[in-house]
C-alpha cells in the first residue's frame, strides 16, 4: 500500500536497457506539494527514473501511481506533468511568447486565454519585457526561466526538472535556485528535481533521495541524511567525511590505533572492524598534545572565507589526509601553520559508524 498522503508512488520500479539494469527495484513516495531531489553521481539512473515518471521511458517492471491513478501504462500525452530538461531545449526559431504558448495552442486553448496566461507566466518569471525576444537573445538563466514558464503553462500538478541549472555559471545558478525555491513556496507545486550537485540538493529540497547504481541508497530531509548518513556511500557523497578504521571494543567504545573513543552506542558486536565517519566540522583541534588524544601534522591550510580547512597527516588515516574545518574565531586559528603538530578530538555525538565490508 502506498502511504495515504502519497501523491506520487513509484513501486518496485526496474528498468533494463538490454542487459544493463539502470533502475533496480526503486520504490518512493512523494507527498503533494513536496520539493524532492534525486541526487547521485553521473550514470546512477536519475534521468531514467524521471523519464519513467513522465512516460518518456517505459519501465521493465513496477508501477507508478499519481493522484491515486495507475499511470505507468499511460502514454506521455495522458500524464499530468510539466518538464524542464538539462539543455535549454527552447525552440530557437520561436519568440519567448511563442515558446510558452506553443503547448497551449496544441491543447486547443482560445487565443485570448493564451495571451492572458503567457503574460501571467512572463510576469511570474520576471521576464515580461522579453516577450518578443528569441532564445539566442537571452542569457542562460533567462532561457531556463522561459523553459520553466513553458513547463508550467498548462498548470500541471507535477513539475519535473532534470538538472535545470547545470549549464549556468556558479553565481546565476545559486541565484536561480533561490528563485526556484521561492517559486515553489508560492505555487506549492509538487516538484522533483534531478541534480548531481549535493549543495544544490541540500539547499533546496524538502527531502532528498540519494541514488547509486540504480538504487535508492537513502532518503530523508537534508539535515537527516547529512547528520545520520546510513551508509558510507551517502556519508561520502553528501558533504565531506573522514573515514577512520577502528575495531569495536564494546557497545560504547571503539579502538582506533592505540587509543579509545567513546560512542553513544553503535550496535556492533565486539571485535567488528568498523569505519568511523567524522565530518570535518566535528573535529576539535588543540595545541596541547596529551597521551589520550590523537595528533597529526598540519600538511596544508586553506582559507575559505568564513572558515579554515586544515589538512592533517595522522597515523590513524595512513592513506589520506584528515580534513578539519574551523570557523576563524580565536587566535589559535590565525596562528596555525603548515608543519605544526596539533592534537585533535572527535565529538562522539557527531560520529557515524559503519561495518567494514571486506
Ligand atoms: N537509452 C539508453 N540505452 C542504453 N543505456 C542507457 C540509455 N539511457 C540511459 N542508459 C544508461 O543507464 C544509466 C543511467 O542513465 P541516466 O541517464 O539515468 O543517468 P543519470 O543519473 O541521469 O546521469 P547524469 O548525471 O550523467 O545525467 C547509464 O549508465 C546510462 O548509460
Ligand atoms: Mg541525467
Amino acid at each position: 500500500m502506498e502511504k495515504a498522503d502519497s501523491y506520487l508512488s513509484v513501486k518496485n520500479l526496474s528498468k533494463l536497457f538490454g542487459k544493463f539494469l539502470a533502475l533496480d527495484d526503486v520504490s518512493i513516495d512523494i507527498s503533494a506539494g513536496e520539493f524532492v531531489c534525486f541526487l547521485g553521481p553521473s550514470g546512477c539512473g536519475k534521468t531514467t527514473l524521471l523519464r519513467c515518471i513522465a512516460g518518456l521511458e517505459v519501465q521493465s517492471f513496477g508501477t507508478i501511481i499519481q493522484n491515486s491513478e495507475i499511470i505507468s501504462g499511460l502514454p506521455t500525452s495522458q500524464r499530468d506533468f510539466g518538464i524542464v530538461f538539462q539543455s535549454y531545449a527552447l525552440f530557437p526559431n520561436l519568440s519567448c511568447f511563442q515558446n510558452i504558448s506553443y503547448g497551449l495552442e496544441n491543447l486547443g486553448w482560445d487565443k485570448k486565454d493564451i495571451t492572458k496566461r503567457v503574460e501571467e507566466l512572463l510576469l511570474l518569471v520576471g521576464l515580461s519585457d522579453h516577450s518578443a525576444k528569441y532564445p539566442s537573445q537571452l542569457s542562460g538563466g533567462e532561457q531556463q526561466r522561459i523553459a520553466l514558464a513553458r513547463a508550467i503553462a498548462a498548470s500541471p500538478n507535477l513539475l519535473l526538472l532534470d538538472e535545470p541549472l547545470s549549464a549556468l555559471d556558479a553565481k546565476v545558478r545559486v541565484h536561480l535556485r533561490q528563485e526556484l525555491k521561492s517559486f515553489h513556496r508560492r505555487l506549492g507545486l509538487t516538484t522533483i528535481m534531478v541534480t548531481h550537485d549535493q549543495e544544490e540538493a541540500l539547499s533546496i529540497a524538502d527531502r532528498i533521495f540519494v541514488m547509486d547504481r540504480g538504487k535508492i541508497m537513502q532518503f530523508g530531509t537534508p539535515e537527516d541524511i547529512y547528520a545520520n548518513s546510513s551508509n558510507p556511500f551517502v556519508a561520502n557523497f553528501i558533504g565531506m567525511t573522514n573515514f577512520i578504521e577502528g575495531k569495536v571494543l564494546n557497545e560504547k567504545v571503539i579502538k582506533i590505533d592505540d587509543k579509545q573513543i567513546d560512542f553513544i552506542g553503535h550496535g556492533f558486536a565486539k571485535g567488528t572492524k568498523v569505519l568511523v565517519a567524522a565530518r570535518p566540522e566535528c573535529i576539535q583541534l588543540s595545541k596541547k598534545i596529551t597521551k589520550n588524544i590523537f595528533n597529526g601534522k598540519v600538511a596544508d591550510v586553506e582559507f575559505l572565507g568564513s572558515f579554515l580547512r586544515i589538512y592533517l597527516e595522522t597515523s590513524i588515516m595512513p592513506n589520506q589526509r584528515l580534513i578539519v574545518d574551523k570557523p576563524m574565531v580565536g587566535d589559535f586559528d590565525k596562528s596555525i601553520s603548515v608543519g605544526d603538530v596539533v592534537g585533535f578530538k572527535m565529538l562522539p555525538t557527531h560520529l557515524n559508524v559503519y561495518e567494514c565490508d571486506e
